[in-house]
Formats: structure tokens, C-alpha cells, sequence
């Protein structure tokens, strides 16, 4: 399994009189921030993805100065309010999948918080850390036919578009990656196939989905693009029907941004040994009582013969604003195998993880989510955004032919 970081991105930036521009176009700070060089590259290397001179994928305010770091906010001084989300484990800084800040970074902002000296150093400029994009070079692109334009008046959107695929001869997916546009707006895609063909047109689309779409692949800020790996591919042959679905965060409240995001993909016509395919694992029947912190549900399924020799390489857990937890493993033998579990749930956040593990019939394969139903009313499955769900989308081959619903094991599961 290969998992590889997110495409590189574009941005359109408003430079300001101070800060410079770099090659790819984007803005760096100014060369004296009045910052220490230590902090600042703390700062750039590892928040300046979101929190730059020119903010992006949601973040509320820059870190790139003194006066950005020493400003007082509602919840406190930011310089505060930074030591406490990167120190946050329930919701850190840089917001997942990235990874935490280690202990001499962190050290470097406690230290310099204490007594927030003024900095007179000019500083060489070190750009966020690199995000890597899958090893292939795309030759299929899915896109709307026109740009989206987000209301100045709506801070949150979710908007589908529809793209036909046809295939004469069958191909191979070998990777998913994600090409962003406009980092402003953009919070998460997500790569979806249905039954019949959608508006090319961008139209406003409910935040959970429609239950007949099945789900390929999703992506947020710091996400990777996903190859298979090299014993797989997802086919495509014939004509498929697929749908795009963005949400935009405009917390900002900027005027006519625009955006025409989409995925690109990798395929080849030379045939992976097996076919690629999506399935999930969770409970489809449960209602989360009104006022309850903490409901967890446990729901499995006994693995069937015909499922021997599965091999799943990735899990992409999906659950709504209340989830608090997911987590599946594979119970063989006496042994307990991780398929997929993000302890602290973030809507905001929701990668495909790697996964490793081939089932024998007569295996559990079990899931457990948790919600905080803080709403005094009770909250069921469902695709709207007022609805929940538990579901592990999880990547597998040989995909198994004939009459099998990618639901079929979330459908089944029994609860403890
Ligand atoms: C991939 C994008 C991204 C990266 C990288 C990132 N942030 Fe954020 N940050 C966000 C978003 C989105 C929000 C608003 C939602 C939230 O608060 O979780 C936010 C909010 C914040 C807030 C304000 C919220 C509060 O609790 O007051 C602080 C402070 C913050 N980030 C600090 C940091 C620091 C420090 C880093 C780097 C060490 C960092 N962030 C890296 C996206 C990012």
C-alpha cells in the first residue's frame, strides 16, 4: 500500500507590500517578521500550509508576524491559543492527517512565549514541507463544466457535479489525486460513483449522500493521493458515472471566490493482476438516544467463506458532526488487526489510512463508533447532515464478482 501526499496546489495570491512571491506563486512573509528565525520556521514549515500570509483551507487567521502572534483574540492571546492547539489531543494543530509537532518544535514556542522578545533577524525563508504527489503522471481528469462561485453569505457549501467516464477497452485506476484550485474555500472532495449520470453543472448537494452513490475515494487539507497497490487496479470499462462532491468553508466571508476542484487519475491500460473495490464495514440501524455523551455502538459481521483471501489495503472511517470515535479491527484467531480506527473523530479531517490484513471465512470483522449526542433529540442513520453514520470504507481485491452490494457487511452487522 502506498499512500502519497496530496497534489500540489495552486493559489491566487494577494500579495501585500512587505511579503515576497515564491516560484510556484506563493506569498512568503516579509523577511523580518519580528519574529526569531527558530519560531518562524516553526511557523512556516509547519502552519503557513493553512495559516499564511494568505490564509487557506478554512484556518481563521494568519501566524506570520509579531503582531499575528501577539493579537489578542476571544478565546485569548493567539500565542496562547497556538501552545494550546498543538498540545490539543482531541483537536491539534496542524489539524490531521498531518502529523503532530515533536517536542523541540513545541519547545521553541513555549520558550519564546514567556517573555515574547521582538526580533530584529532577517530570516531565509523555509516553505511548508513538501506534499508529495502520487508517482505517476495523470491521463483521465474529473471536472465540472463550470466554475462554482461561493456566496459571500454561506459559510459552509456542499456541491456535486457529475463526469462520465467511457472506456472501450478496459483500464486500470492506479491512483486518485486530488487537484485543489482554490485552497481558499476548499475543505474536503470526495471522489463518488453512482448509478446514473449527474449534472456536469456544479449544484448544491445534501452534506451526507446519497445512499445508491458509493463512495471511492475523499480527501482533506493535508491529505494523500492514493495509489493501489501493485497487484491492483479499479476498473473502468464501459461508461461510469461519477460524482464529485466538494464542501467549501467560507468563514472569511470573501466575495465571488470561484473554483472548479476536481480528482485526477492515473490508469493503465497494461492490467493489474486484480480488480480493486470498495466496501463497508459499520451499522446502518441504530438511533443514538437524545442527550447522550458517549453512546457507543459495537456491530460485526462473521467474515464468509467466499470472502477467504480478501486483502484490504486501505480505510477511509466516515461518521458526521456527533461522532466522537470509530474503529474496526479483524478478530482472527486469537490475534486483533487495526482495519481503520481515528480515536478522536474530526468531520474536518477523514484520510484513507494503510491498512494491512487478509480475511478467513468464520473471522469478525466488528466496528465500534461513539457519539456525543449533545441535541435533545434522538439522531439515526441517515445521509442529511442532522443524520449519523458508522461506516469504514475500506479498499479491497480481488473484487468480489457477482451480485454483492459494497453495504452488504455494514447492512448485515449484528450489535452486541
Ligand atoms: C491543514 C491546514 C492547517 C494547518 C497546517 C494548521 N492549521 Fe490551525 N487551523 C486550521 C483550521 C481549518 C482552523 C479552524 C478550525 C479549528 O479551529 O479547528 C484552525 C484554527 C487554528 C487556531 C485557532 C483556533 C483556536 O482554538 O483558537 C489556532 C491557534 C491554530 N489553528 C494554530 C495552528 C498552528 C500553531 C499550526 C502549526 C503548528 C496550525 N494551526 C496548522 C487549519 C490548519
Amino acid at each position: 500500500m502506498v499512500l502519497v501526499g496530496c497534489s500540489s496546489t495552486s493559489v491566487t495570491p494577494t500579495p501585500s507590500t512587505d511579503a515576497g512571491t515564491t516560484s510556484d506563486g506563493s506569498v512568503t512573509p516579509p523577511a523580518k517578521s519580528g519574529l526569531p528565525c527558530a519560531v518562524q520556521d516553526v511557523l512556516s514549515q509547519r502552519c503557513h500550509q493553512c495559516h499564511g500570509p494568505t490564509v487557506q483551507f478554512g484556518a481563521p487567521m494568519p501566524l506570520v508576524t509579531y503582531e499575528d502572534l501577539t493579537a489578542t483574540a476571544t478565546g485569548g492571546r493567539i500565542i496562547d491559543r497556538v501552545i494550546a492547539r498543538v498540545k490539543d489531543d482531541k483537536k491539534p494543530m496542524p489539524q490531521p492527517p498531518n502529523p503532530r509537532l515533536g517536542t523541540a518544535d513545541l519547545a521553541t514556542l513555549q520558550t519564546w512565549a514567556q517573555t515574547m522578545p521582538r526580533s530584529d533577524e532577517t530570516c531565509a525563508y523555509k516553505p511548508p514541507l513538501p506534499t508529495p504527489t502520487a508517482d505517476c503522471t495523470p491521463d483521465r481528469s474529473i471536472r465540472p463544466a463550470s466554475k462554482w462561485t461561493m456566496p459571500k453569505d454561506k459559510s459552509n457549501e456542499y456541491v456535486c457535479y457529475g463526469v462520465d467516464i467511457t472506456e472501450a477497452q478496459k483500464r486500470h485506476i492506479t491512483a486518485m489525486i486530488p487537484h485543489i484550485v482554490n485552497n481558499k474555500i476548499v475543505h474536503h472532495v470526495l471522489l463518488l460513483e453512482a448509478p446514473t449520470a449527474q449534472s456536469s453543472t456544479p449544484f448544491a448537494c445534501p452534506s451526507g449522500m446519497a445512499t445508491t452513490w458509493r463512495m471511492l475515494y475523499g480527501w482533506a487539507p493535508g491529505g494523500a493521493a492514493l495509489a493501489t497497490p501493485p497487484e491492483a487496479g479499479f476498473p473502468l470499462e464501459g461508461t461510469k458515472h461519477y460524482v464529485v462532491q466538494l464542501h467549501y468553508n467560507n468563514v472569511q466571508a470573501l466575495e465571488g471566490e470561484t473554483d472548479d476542484s476536481g480528482i485526477d487519475l492515473c490508469t493503465t491500460p497494461t492490467l493489474r493482476a486484480n480488480d480493486a473495490d470498495v466496501m463497508a464495514f459499520g451499522n446502518l440501524r441504530f438511533t443514538i438516544p437524545p442527550n447522550s455523551p458517549n453512546y457507543t455502538i459495537d456491530c460485526g459481521i462473521t467474515v464468509p467463506n467466499n470472502f477467504t483471501g480478501l486483502h484490504f489495503f486501505a480505510a477511509m472511517p466516515h461518521m458526521h458532526n456527533l461522532g466522537a470515535k470509530i474503529e474496526t479491527t479483524l478478530i482472527q484467531g486469537g490475534k486483533t488487526i487495526d482495519m481503520g480506527s481515528v480515536p478522536s473523530w474530526d468531520f474536518n479531517a477523514q484520510p484513507w489510512k494503510p491498512i494491512d490484513a487478509t480475511v478467513n471465512g468464520g473471522d469478525q470483522i466488528r466496528t465500534t463508533c461513539a457519539w456525543n449526542n449533545n441535541t435533545g433529540q434522538p439522531v439515526k442513520y441517515g445521509s442529511n447532515t442532522e443524520d449519523e453514520m458508522c461506516y469504514s470504507f475500506t479498499m479491497y481485491y480481488p473484487r468480489i464478482s457477482g451480485l454483492f452490494s459494497w453495504e452488504v457487511p455494514a447492512a448485515t452487522s449484528q450489535c452486541k
